[in-house]
């Protein structure tokens, strides 16, 4: 790729900048000071400004997604993107969260830059795992464990019913929901459908990647390594 290009690509300037970063020295090529914008290199062969380029092979975070902000890169108010460094949104392919939490939903959330990732990941035929905790209004009755469990649960406007799922009641309002699909605010309906309105939601795991591993307050987040969901 062209030194401009990998500047652009990756997210730290425009390619007509790039030339003038070039020219100031601030690039480097296995240590050479580049010379030219149109010079070839491999990006993680490149540095800027003394540091190596930021994810050359993708981006994959996990952030620690704090209460109300959206993950939408449009709507007013907070986003989850504000929490991000401007030079990932520069990113040529663009950023991405993996399917979505509500606004009123925090805890464990993807970010990548690879639309096959978060196709792998929210595809309905991988099942990839997600647990949440949460606090209702109502005490959950033990009859949701088997509705939950059966894969008979109709959801109110939906045609078929939800994947079997697991439901761990760990107190009178309070308990832990793993899901192997992602419909539109599920945890809630499906909770409501039994009489029990969620207060609170945190998303604690996706598959093997869990947020109490990863040490984060909420709006912290840290790369991960997304072969562990191969
Ligand atoms: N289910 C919900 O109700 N909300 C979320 O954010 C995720 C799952």
């Amino acid at each position: 790729m062209r030194l401009d290009a990998i500047l652009s690509r990756f997210g730290y300037c425009s390619r007509r900048e790039a030339a003038q970063w070039i020219k100031r020295g601030r690039v480097t090529v296995k240590g050479a000071v580049a010379k030219s914008a149109s010079a070839k290199a491999e990006p993680v062969d490149v540095l800027v400004n003394g540091e190596p380029i930021e994810f050359p092979d993708g981006l994959y975070v996990a952030i620690h997604k704090p209460l109300g902000c959206t993950c939408s890169h449009r709507e007013d108010g907070d986003l989850v993107y504000d929490l991000l460094p401007q030079q990932w949104l520069n990113r040529g392919d663009g950023i991405s969260t993996v399917g979505r939490l509500d606004k009123e939903t925090s805890g464990l959330l993807l970010i990548t830059d690879d639309g096959a990732f978060v196709h792998a990941l929210t595809s309905p035929k991988r099942h990839v795992p997600k647990v949440y905790e949460f606090e209702c209004s109502a005490p959950v009755p033990l009859s949701a464990v088997g509705l939950f469990a059966s894969g008979e649960l109709l959801l109110n406007g939906e045609t078929t019913p939800c994947l079997p799922a697991e439901l761990e009641i760990t107190g009178e309002c309070c308990g832990r929901l793993t899901l192997h699909e992602g419909r539109y605010h599920q945890v809630r309906r499906m909770l409501a459908a039994v009489g029990a309105p969620v207060t609170r939601l945190t998303r604690t795991a996706i598959g093997p990647l869990k947020l109490a591993d990863l040490n984060l307050a909420p709006a912290e987040w840290c790369a991960i390594d997304p072969t562990m969901f191969t």
